[in-house]
């Protein structure tokens, strides 16, 4: 069978391109369109290509050409999506950046704030939190989450680190480590209450997260894209648990450090996963037929 490869950039010189295939559109699938386009422009690996019909509507590589509606002899669109990079490496390295950041405020006091103190027993909890969130993220990318897209945009890594090296770094280091909240400074001062309760809601939230994550991952097999219902621990109440239980893990810290920085992470990242799940939410119900209406979408009972 023949098919015509136009491009969706009217100046490009290499397109179009005819391909010949040994099948059907029964038999032939686009992900082998995929990979004849590389075999003539090898820069173009099939990450980096995005395969439409004329209405600019995506082709699933994992459809045959039938399925996605492809007769012998159609044209289909190309779209240079440019250099890729993997979703893991750009989680590794947005977490990567607040591991770094905040030893460098903790440890180096004296070049920041050129002043010499004690810190207090609230900075060094929230230190410890941090890192070990922080840590627990990575450690979840490298062992738990199987993502089911292979890679994005590199300069998305710019865009997407930000949130976590300026507003979960930068940010909260400078302020919740500086003098102002030094040990003996009336501003640090935390009842054992208020810092050992902090401590084990925050630790309860975390492992929480870590659970649901947990049940993400058990409901894909190792190497497939497949996506189910949830179901179990948060996932009863809410489409998307893992946002929730991070949103009261980062309220312990707000009200445990009492810093406005803290706030402001935590209001940015609340709304952007907010959003997220409203619109997870939304693809749950239509993707699903049978999938349960009492839940909603980020905090139970209520939205
Ligand atoms: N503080 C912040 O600013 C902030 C913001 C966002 C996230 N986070 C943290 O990062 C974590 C991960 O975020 P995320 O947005 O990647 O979470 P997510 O969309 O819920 O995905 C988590 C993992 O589960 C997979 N998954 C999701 N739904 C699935 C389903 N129905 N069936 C099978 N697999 C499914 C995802 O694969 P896919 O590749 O298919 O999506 C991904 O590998 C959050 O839970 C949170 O702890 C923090």
């Amino acid at each position: 069978m023949k098919l015509t490869v136009a491009s969706r950039n009217p100046k490009s010189t290499k397109f179009p391109l005819t391909l010949d295939f040994d099948g059907t559109p029964e038999t032939v699938k686009v992900h082998d369109v995929a990979i004849a386009i590389e075999k003539k422009f090898p820069k173009y690996y099939p990450d980096r290509q995005r395969l439409t019909n004329l209405d600019k509507k995506a082709l699933d590589v994992d459809k045959t050409l039938a399925e996605a509606g492809i007769a012998d002899g159609a044209t289909i669109q190309f779209k240079d999506l440019g250099p890729q990079i993997g979703w893991r490496t750009v989680f590794l390295i947005e977490y990567g950046g607040p591991l770094l950041i905040h030893p460098i405020f903790y440890y180096l006091s004296k070049t920041f704030y050129r002043a010499t103190f004690e810190h207090s027993p609230m900075q060094q909890v929230v230190y410890y939190m941090c890192m070990a969130h922080f840590l627990k993220r990575e450690l979840e990318t490298l062992f738990v989450h199987r993502f089911s897209h292979g890679t994005m945009p590199f300069f998305n890594v710019f865009k997407n680190s930000g949130h976590y090296w300026l507003l979960s770094g930068i940010n909260l280091a400078y302020w919740v480590y500086g003098p102002w909240f030094a040990a003996g400074k009336a501003a640090s001062a935390r009842s054992d209450v208020w810092l050992y309760g902090s401590v084990a809601v925050w630790m309860w939230a975390e492992l929480s997260n870590l659970a649901t994550h947990i049940t993400l991952r058990n409901l894909r097999p190792a190497g497939t894209r497949r996506r189910a219902i949830p179901f179990g621990y948060g996932f009863d109440l809410v489409s998307c648990p893992n946002y929730f239980f991070e949103t009261i893990g980062w309220t312990v810290l707000c009200f445990l450090s009492t810093s406005w920085s803290a706030w402001l992470f935590n209001i940015v990242a609340t709304g952007q996963m907010y959003v997220w799940a409203v619109k997870k939410h939304k693809n749950y119900k239509k993707e699903f037929k049978d999938y349960p209406r009492n839940r909603k979408a980020m905090f139970p009972f209520i939205a």
